[in-house]
């Protein structure tokens, strides 16, 4: 199944958990510089798309498509291997935690290189040393995230691609987004069939592995254990999970 067609299967609650987290918002909108137009590269249901400025979106998903707002920016059913835009059509192109699901990263990373002067991607380091045991659900609880990033283009690919300087992003302890590691300090969330639901990973893994992750976190959380391997967390208002902006 493709990208765009995973999300017209899983994206009906989308927007129950995920939205505009304000702090990297800021971030996003500030690496957009002085940018007046902008392409929303896998815009989804509309979450950062600036207001202040003249945005385009680009979304394959149907499902995804039909929960943008009333009033949200216009938006083309493409994928961003393929943009239906002339060079430099305009001043900036953003992408927001969407990469990870092109079929190929690379080309549609040059696609916005080509259709705008400057690219903004939110994403995740999943070739970084070590991310799988930075985060406890997946060190602890679910080993099967790293069989999802095999063969996929390093981080440093992708900047290379299109020549863009990294930036780490720090995710805040109460993160409006429910993406996967909005919740690691407050685990309960995992439990909730709802939080899930609106994450790729748990329906990527398989239902067998996102069960057992669930039963085990549980029962950690009940006996203890949870709080014990982790009471480092409990101190800190931000962590670095391995989420990044990629910036030209
Ligand atoms: C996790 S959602 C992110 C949506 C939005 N950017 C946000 O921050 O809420 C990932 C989105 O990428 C879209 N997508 C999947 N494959 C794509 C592709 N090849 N080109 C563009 N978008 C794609 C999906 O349909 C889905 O809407």
């Amino acid at each position: 199944m493709s990208s765009g067609q995973l999300y017209d299967t899983i994206g009906a609650t989308y927007t129950t958990t995920r939205r505009t987290e304000p702090r990297i918002a800021a971030r996003i909108w500030a690496a957009l510089g002085a940018a007046r137009t902008v392409l929303n590269v896998g815009a989804g249901t509309g979450s950062y798309e600036p207001t202040d400025r003249d945005v385009t979106a680009v979304e394959p998903s149907a499902l995804m498509r039909a929960q943008r707002p009333a009033g949200a920016a216009p938006c083309v059913a493409a994928r961003a291997e393929s943009l239906p835009f002339a060079d430099r059509a305009f001043d900036a192109a953003m992408a927001v935690s969407t990469v990870h699901h092109w079929s190929d990263p690379i080309a549609g990373l040059r696609e916005m290189r080509r259709v705008a002067r400057r690219v903004v991607v939110f994403t995740h380091d999943s070739s970084a040393a070590g991310w799988h045991d930075r985060f406890w659900l997946t060190r602890d609880y679910l080993p099967e995230t790293t069989d999802l990033f095999v063969g996929r283009p390093s981080l440093a690919e992708q900047a290379r691609a299109i020549g863009a300087r990294v930036e780490p992003v720090p995710i805040p302890w109460d993160c409006a987004d429910g993406l996967f590691e909005a919740y690691w300090r407050r685990p309960e969330a995992y439990l909730d069939d709802r939080v899930r639901r609106a994450v790729s990973v748990w329906a990527r893994v398989g239902p067998e592995a996102e069960q057992r992750a669930v039963r085990s976190l549980r029962a950690d959380l009940a006996s203890g254990r949870w709080a014990e391997r982790n009471c480092d967390l409990v101190t800190l208002d931000a962590a670095e999970l391995g989420l990044r902006l990629l910036v030209t």
